[in-house]
């Protein structure tokens, strides 16, 4: 078996999914879903509960209007939404641990990953993208797969110090070298597996190469430039440093200029301060 086949039967066989989340997908697709049933699916997962509402509250919907009830909240999110969010926060318990190979501390990826969700909606608010929750799920979920390549970067750590050291590509193309396949790849998959929207696989598959995608290019662009926002601020950067591809022409695409942005990262800075609280 090769390297590769290696990695792919492990992301193939982890994480899986989680049962609550397997529940949910039989509801996705029916129109008169009955949020009752989801309520008491999810009231079981007090975990969960507390997570939905003070997600809804603080994230989602900036705390404009208080939603105290579990089932008010679930209406407002409506399915897919939920789904996104089960799975998200299953996610978020794998961003937190620290991944050696990667040189990145307990919490570090969990906090580069909620700077890419909060600055990607903050920038699809300046569009008026109408996708605000997916944006911010997508940024939530776009380096999934560092968790899953990580145990692999750790394994041959010295031969990847010496490729980066001696070579000026950037870092996902030293892991397709080293691993035959990027984080990116790594983390579309699994993501794929999970059956999620092809939005929320593209973007976890483009996040670093935002001029290859063929669909749902706009959302792509604005995770990469979220993504370089949150890496800017030294957020997550791990062994990485800032040996990213970095698509200026990504600004352009959206239809942003650099004002904008700067004015994202000074918002997502205070917005962070905030949700430090809460996340603490
Ligand atoms: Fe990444
Ligand atoms: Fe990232």
């Amino acid at each position: 078996m090769s390297y590769l086949e290696i990695i792919e039967r492990h992301i193939d066989n982890f994480p899986e999914m989680p049962a609550l989340s397997r529940n949910l997908l039989v509801y996705l697709d029916d129109p008169n879903v009955d949020f009752g049933v989801i309520r008491d699916m999810v009231q079981y997962d007090p975990g969960l509960t507390a997570n939905v509402l003070r997600l809804v509250n603080s994230v989602y919907f900036g705390s404009v209007q208080e939603v105290s009830s579990l089932q008010a909240a679930l209406v407002r999110l409506g399915t897919k939404r939920i789904l996104e969010l089960v799975l998200s926060l299953t996610a978020s318990s794998r961003l937190v641990s620290s991944l050696p190979g990667y040189g990145l501390q307990a919490n570090e990826l969990l906090k580069h990953s909620i700077w890419t969700a909060v600055a990607a909606r903050e920038l699809a608010r300046l569009l008026d993208m109408k996708e605000e929750e997916t944006v911010f799920t997508v940024g939530l979920l776009h380096d999934l797969g560092i968790v899953i390549l990580d145990p692999f970067i750790q394994e041959r750590r010295l031969e990847f110090n010496t490729l980066s050291n001696s070579r000026s590509e950037s870092f996902e193309q030293i892991e397709k070298m080293l691993l035959g396949m990027d984080h990116a790849s790594a983390g579309s998959r699994i993501l794929q597996n999970w059956k999620l929207s092809p939005e929320i696989v593209a973007v976890a598959r483009w996040h670093h190469e935002p001029n290859q995608a063929t669909e749902y290019k706009e959302l792509v662009h604005l995770v990469h430039l979220a993504d370089m926002l949150s890496l800017s601020q030294g957020i997550g950067t791990g062994i990485y440093g800032l040996r990213f591809n970095v698509f200026p022409e990504s600004i352009k695409a959206v239809g942003l200029t650099k004002k904008h942005l700067e004015y994202t990262a000074s918002k997502t800075l205070d917005k962070m301060r905030e949700l430090e609280t809460i996340l603490s």
